[in-house]
């Protein structure tokens, strides 16, 4: 059992008023809070080491290039990557998915096939559809059932020796759906496909394993997991990596630069040009021992109680409708009938209460179910049951109101 007072005592933001209200944060899956662990480590970065990494020979330099490297194996092993040469930094899970869209535009041919799913993320969808623009490739859409689920059977029929690549969340923004990762992935390799799996709501929750799931490419964000933003990660397996052409072309992803050609380093750096988010890539590291030490099967058991005890308390209210019932994290979409769910929101906020409003960049969805968009509450480990029942009544409140 997690002491939560314990830990909601390492979030400075958490003692927060908002509006005049204590802050209750359910827009998790936007943004985590972060702990003090992690707002001292970016201060101490450029209190004490700050420089540039692999370039200089003097101490601050080779300093700040230890704790960057340090905190690429402390990532490979977390997510239990075979090298951590696999690891590449980026800013953010936007910047990975784009890094390999832009791989597979040397090698779609017209006639090819990328498949995605209906439960996408814009950031999932937009950047295969520019790709498949340039090569002449088609997108193929996996759908989705009433639960919010991907209809495995049409994924089956989808798949064929043209499919190239897989494209598909672990688990939905919109709704926290849990995808079948693992099927999905074996299906797609017994065609030859590769497969990219958008990580970025599933860190909070779990610690991916990506030689178990055997995914080619697995891309995440570092701010949904307590550490900063502009912080990402895109584990690709090696022999990927060596094929795909590098995505941006500068400093440090070189070997050596003559005005006749050009030769490019070896990984991960290949992928890595210009200076980084130095601080960012080092204090990514803070936030993953942080995780760790409160330990993601102590996580899982707390965020399965309060999205349980939350779907219970919600449904209590008459007219509302959850989005998503299938196997799925700690997030509940809802809307009530005949009530905007920004209008919902708006007066949440009021008692101090964050939820996200709208289509959560995954307008398919909304479509789908013939909606605008949807009120999502998505729950932390520092979040509690008492936060629950205040926004319920919150809730009941605003539906009167607006009744
Ligand atoms: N992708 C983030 C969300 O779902 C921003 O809210």
């Amino acid at each position: 059992m997690l002491d939560i007072q314990k830990i909601r005592a390492d979030f400075p933001i958490l003692s927060e008023k908002v509006n005049g209200k204590p802050l209750v944060y359910f827009d998790n899956g936007a943004t985590s809070q972060k702990p003090q662990i992690v707002i001292d480590a970016i201060a101490k970065y450029y209190q004490e080491i700050n420089a540039n990494i692999h370039r200089g020979v003097h101490t601050l330099s080779q300093l700040a290039t230890d704790a960057y490297e340090i905190s690429r194996v402390k990532i490979q092993h977390h997510i239990n990557a075979k090298f951590s040469h696999e690891v590449l930094f980026t800013s953010g899970t936007t910047h990975g998915i784009n890094l390999v869209t832009n791989g597979f535009a040397s090698i779609l041919k017209p006639g090819d096939e990328v498949v995605v799913s209906s439960l996408e993320h814009h950031s999932n969808i937009v950047p295969w559809q520019m790709l498949c623009e340039k090569t002449g490739a088609t997108l193929k859409v996996i759908p989705m059932n009433e639960e919010g689920e991907l209809i495995m059977e049409a994924y089956d029929a989808l798949l064929s020796e043209k499919t190239k690549v897989v494209t598909v969340n672990h688990i939905s923004n919109a709704l926290g759906i849990i995808n079948p990762v693992k099927y999905m992935i074996e299906k797609a390799h017994a065609v030859g496909a590769a497969v990219l799996i958008d990580g970025a709501q599933a860190v909070p929750h779990l610690k991916p394993d990506v030689q178990d799931l055997d995914c080619d490419f697995y891309a995440f964000s570092g701010h949904k997991m307590c550490g900063p933003t502009g912080t990402g990660i895109l584990y690709g397996k090696e022999e990927w990596l060596n094929k795909l052409p590098p995505y941006q072309g500068g400093g440090e992803m070189i070997k050596e630069v003559t005005f006749e050609k050009t030769t490019y380093a070896e990984l991960p750096h290949k992928f890595e040009a210009g200076t980084p988010n130095i601080a960012g890539g080092i204090v990514l590291g803070t936030a993953v021992d942080y995780l760790n030490h409160i330990g993601f099967d102590a996580i899982h058991q707390h965020e399965t109680h309060l999205l349980e005890h939350a779907t219970k308390r919600l449904l209590e209210i008459e007219g509302l409708k959850i989005y998503g019932t299938g196997n799925k994290a700690s997030v509940i979409s809802f809307n009530i009938d005949g009530i905007h769910p920004y209008d919902i929101g708006s007066i949440i906020d009021k008692l101090g209460i964050a939820v996200r409003t709208g289509h959560h960049c995954a307008q398919p969805i909304m479509s789908f179910f013939c909606i605008p968009g949807t009120i999502r509450a998505s729950f932390s480990f520092y979040n509690t049951i008492e936060e629950i029942d205040i926004m319920v009544e919150a809730v009941k409140k605003a539906k009167t109101m607006l009744s």
